[in-house]
Parts: C-alpha cells; structure tokens; sequence
C-alpha cells in the first residue's frame, strides 16, 4: 500500500515538472566558496538597479508580499518576517536578487521573488514604495537585560558599517538594522556567523567571529532599540 502511494506521488510529482522548479531554490556559490566575492552585481541586479523607479506601480506590485510582510510592510515580530518599510531600496534589490539567484537561502519565499511573478523592473517599483513607507508603530525588541553590553559591541565592530544609529548606508547596500524586529536580527546575525547565511559581507562575518550566542542576543537586542529620525 504504501509503495502504491509513494509511486503515486512521485508520477505526480514528474508529471507537474514547472510546479516543483518554482519551489525548489538555486543553489548558487555562497561565503562558503573558496573565493566567493560578496556582491558581484548580476545581470538581473543591474536591471533593477538601472530602472527609474515608480513607488505607485511598486504599491500595486506588493500585494504579491503582503501575506507575508503585512500591507504597512511591518512584518512579523515574532515569526522571523523582517520589517521592509523604511529599508533602502538598493538592501531591499539585492536581498531578493540572491533570493531568487540561489545566492541567500529562503524557502518560504523563493517562489515569491522569481521572475514567473515578479519582473526586475517591479522589485525597483516595489522597493521604492517600501522606502517611502512610513514606519509602524512597534517593532520586536529583545528582554532588555543586557543593553549596556551590546551598545558596547555595536560601537566597538558594527556602528563603521552599519552607522551609530544604525541607519546603515544605501550606497553599500548595508541594511538600516534600527527598529528591526529583534528575533529576525538575532537570527541574520547568528546564521552570518555560522556563515548559514551565504550572501553575507566576509568583513562582517570576521567581526562575528568571537561572538557568543549571549553576545550576539545582546547586540541584536541593542539594534532593535536604535532609531533613525524620520524612518523607524
Ligand atoms: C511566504 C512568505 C513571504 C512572501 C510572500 C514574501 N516574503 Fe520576503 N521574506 C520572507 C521571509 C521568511 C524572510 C526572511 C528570511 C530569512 O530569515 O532569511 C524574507 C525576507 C525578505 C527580504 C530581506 C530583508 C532584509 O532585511 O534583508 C526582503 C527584501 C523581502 N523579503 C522582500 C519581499 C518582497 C518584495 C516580496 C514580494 C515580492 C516578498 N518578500 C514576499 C517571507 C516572504
Ligand atoms: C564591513 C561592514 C560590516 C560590518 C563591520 C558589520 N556589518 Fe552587518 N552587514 C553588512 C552588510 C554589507 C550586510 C548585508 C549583507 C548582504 O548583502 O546580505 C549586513 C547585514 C547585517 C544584518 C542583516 C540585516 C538584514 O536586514 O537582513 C545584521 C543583523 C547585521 N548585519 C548585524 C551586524 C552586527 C551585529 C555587526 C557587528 C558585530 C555587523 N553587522 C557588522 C556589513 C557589515
């Protein structure tokens, strides 16, 4: 009985071949390649990158993220969804280009980001309506115990790149990390040490290195506390 049904599964499953492509990410070299470069820009990138943005197509085009994201672009503070509105447009482009390139892991939203539903020019569109969003009230913060400890770590290895207040910097593609929600922080910030989160900058997974859980708890708890006037 059982190996009926397992066959039976399996002709479904070669018989639906476009259905299994969309929900079977890339797998393209990442931090754990011998001579990965971090953010060699793609053809797709570069599109996107080069497209003059219209925040009111990219309001439209969201509706495909909303499920997830939430309409304010607020996300999930307790389900690992990060908060989009506010981000920089270039984070916001790179971050779906390695998604949908393979070159980050995400199961969960990969067959969201491919071009059977979203075209390069509708990710500039989309990420600059979210750049424009103003900032929802509340985001998750962690339980405050050790703040004094990761504003310490913060300025010492993460405020050069990521700026006092945590406001990152468009140009570089570092992500704003103020007002994140403080479980997605904690996670990026853990999976770029363990290098689980591929696309990750090389120089940051150095500053990382020496960093115990409770260290990376305390600086995550620190980032989701820091503001940037006018955004989050
Ligand atoms: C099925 C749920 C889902 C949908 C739909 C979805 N996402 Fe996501 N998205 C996620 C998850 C989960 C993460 C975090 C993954 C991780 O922790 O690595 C994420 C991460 C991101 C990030 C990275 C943020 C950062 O700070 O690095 C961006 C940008 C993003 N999503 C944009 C979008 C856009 C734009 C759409 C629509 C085209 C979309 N997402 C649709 C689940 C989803
Ligand atoms: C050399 C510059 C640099 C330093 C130093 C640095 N970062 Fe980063 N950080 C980056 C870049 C660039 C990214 C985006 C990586 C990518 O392209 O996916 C990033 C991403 C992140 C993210 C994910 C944000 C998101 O929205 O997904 C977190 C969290 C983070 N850094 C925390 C830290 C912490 C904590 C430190 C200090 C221990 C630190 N960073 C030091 C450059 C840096």
């Amino acid at each position: 009985m059982k190996h009926t049904l397992l066959a039976l599964c399996l002709s479904t499953l070669i018989a639906q071949p476009a259905v299994a492509e969309f929900h079977n990410q890339p797998h393209a070299a990442g931090i754990e390649t011998y001579g990965y470069q971090w953010n060699t820009p793609d053809q797709d990138m570069n599109r996107a990158l080069a497209h003059p943005a219209d925040a009111k197509k990219g309001e439209a085009a969201y509706k495909i993220c909303k499920g997830c994201h939430k309409a304010d672009g607020s996300g999930l503070a307790d389900a690992d969804y990060p908060q989009l509105a506010g981000q920089h447009a270039s984070v916001i482009i790179k971050q779906i280009m390695d998604i949908r390139a393979g070159r980050r892991d995400n199961p969960r939203m990969y067959p969201f980001s491919g071009d059977w539903i979203v075209s390069a020019e509708e990710i500039a569109d989309i990420a600059a309506y979210l750049n424009a969003l103003p900032t929802p009230g509340s985001n998750g913060k962690g339980n405050g115990y050790n703040l004094a400890h990761g504003k310490a770590l913060y300025e010492k290895d993460c405020a050069t790149c990521h700026g006092k207040s945590g406001e990152g910097d468009a140009g570089k593609f570092i992500p704003m990390v103020a007002g994140q929600h403080f479980i997605y922080l904690k996670r990026e910030t853990r999976e770029s040490r363990d290098q689980g989160r591929r696309n990750a900058s090389p120089e940051m997974v150095k500053a990382l290195k020496s960093y115990t859980d409770a260290d990376v708890e305390a600086v995550s708890d620190y980032m989701a506390r820091l503001s940037v006037a006018g955004k989050r």
